[in-house]
């Protein structure tokens, strides 16, 4: 009897130590996703806030950081209030080229000169073979031109990144960057942002995929269906999705779409999300709605 109890014992502390070590301590790390910057406060309230996003996502010990705030001093700042190392990232996300997501790149790049970015692929922007459409427009000479009118050496004609010497990739197909960690790019078709491409990214989790985009530029229900083709079970929605210029209408039905389309369990929505849409998301998700507000580190599955 009692060595029929104390091997029922064994047997639950096996379980109960194999179950913790899969959800939580895979990798002796937890996974998760602290906010570095965005305009909404968090328990902490000794942090810089301003418009724009920044997020240190943790998972199966790497480190990535996804955008990179409005502001170069706010971002400096809250990393060194929130203790975040940006010497030993594995690599940082340029989501789009606007202010508000690539302002603390500067910062980054003095603490961290070599560090990995990957960027979408965008004509004139980040510095790549960008240069090409301003040497073919430069390049076209016209014989009876004014002297004073013909450009200088098309040839010559190329654009600096704005970050010089930066290690930076650029995406145009899906690629999984890490084993379970998809980067992939969408195009917006939207008016003022036309043709504007932001990256986001995808990883693969034990309840999913966790997907974290920048501005949503392209849709955030775009987005969602780009996601669904790396792995159809979403699990989680962090970041910007650009609903503050939705009608209540339309961002009702995409809320709605969130849970019984796309079939999400969980969301931590931020920046340009809106307050609307965050009021429906919070009834819509209940506890499963995240505050994602600066400083707030939230758990993500293994
Ligand atoms: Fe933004």
């Amino acid at each position: 009897m009692i060595k029929k109890l104390s091997r029922a014992l064994i047997l639950a502390c096996i379980t109960i130590l194999a179950t913790v070590s899969s959800s939580t301590f895979a990798d002796g790390k937890a996974s998760r996703a602290t906010i570095i910057y965005d305009a909404l406060v968090g328990k902490q309230h000794d942090v810089f806030l301003g418009w724009g996003y920044s997020v240190l996502v943790e998972h199966g010990g790497k480190r990535i950081l996804f955008d990179t705030g409005g502001q170069y001093g706010g971002f400096a700042a809250n990393t060194k209030k929130l203790g975040i190392d940006l010497k030993s990232l594995d690599f940082v996300v340029l989501t789009h080229r606007h202010g508000d997501h690539t302002s603390g790149m500067a910062y980054v790049l003095q603490q961290n000169p070599k560090v990995k970015i990957y960027a979408p692929l965008e004509t004139g922007s980040f510095g790549s073979p960008t240069s090409a459409p301003v040497v073919r427009l430069a390049s076209r000479r016209v014989a009876e031109t004014p002297e004073d009118l013909h450009y200088f050496d098309g040839d010559k004609a190329t654009v600096d990144s704005p970050w010089p010497g930066a290690n930076i990739s650029q995406i145009d197909k899906p690629v999984e960057v890490l084993p379970g960690v998809f980067l992939f790019r969408t195009v917006s078709e939207n008016k003022g942002t036309l043709e504007l491409n932001e990256l986001s990214m995808a990883i693969k989790t034990s309840k999913g995929l966790a997907v974290f985009v920048g501005c949503s530029h392209p849709g955030i229900e775009k987005i969602l269906a780009a996601a669904a083709e790396i792995d159809p079970n979403i699990y989680s929605v962090f970041g910007g999705m650009h609903l503050t210029d939705a009608t209540d209408q339309q961002v009702a039905n995409i809320v709605e779409n969130f849970k019984f389309k796309w079939k999400v369990d969980h969301v931590a929505p931020g920046h340009c999300t809106g307050e609307f849409a965050q009021s429906l998301f919070t009834k819509q998700f209940g506890p499963n709605h995240e505050h994602a507000g600066v400083g707030e580190v939230i758990s993500l599955p293994q």
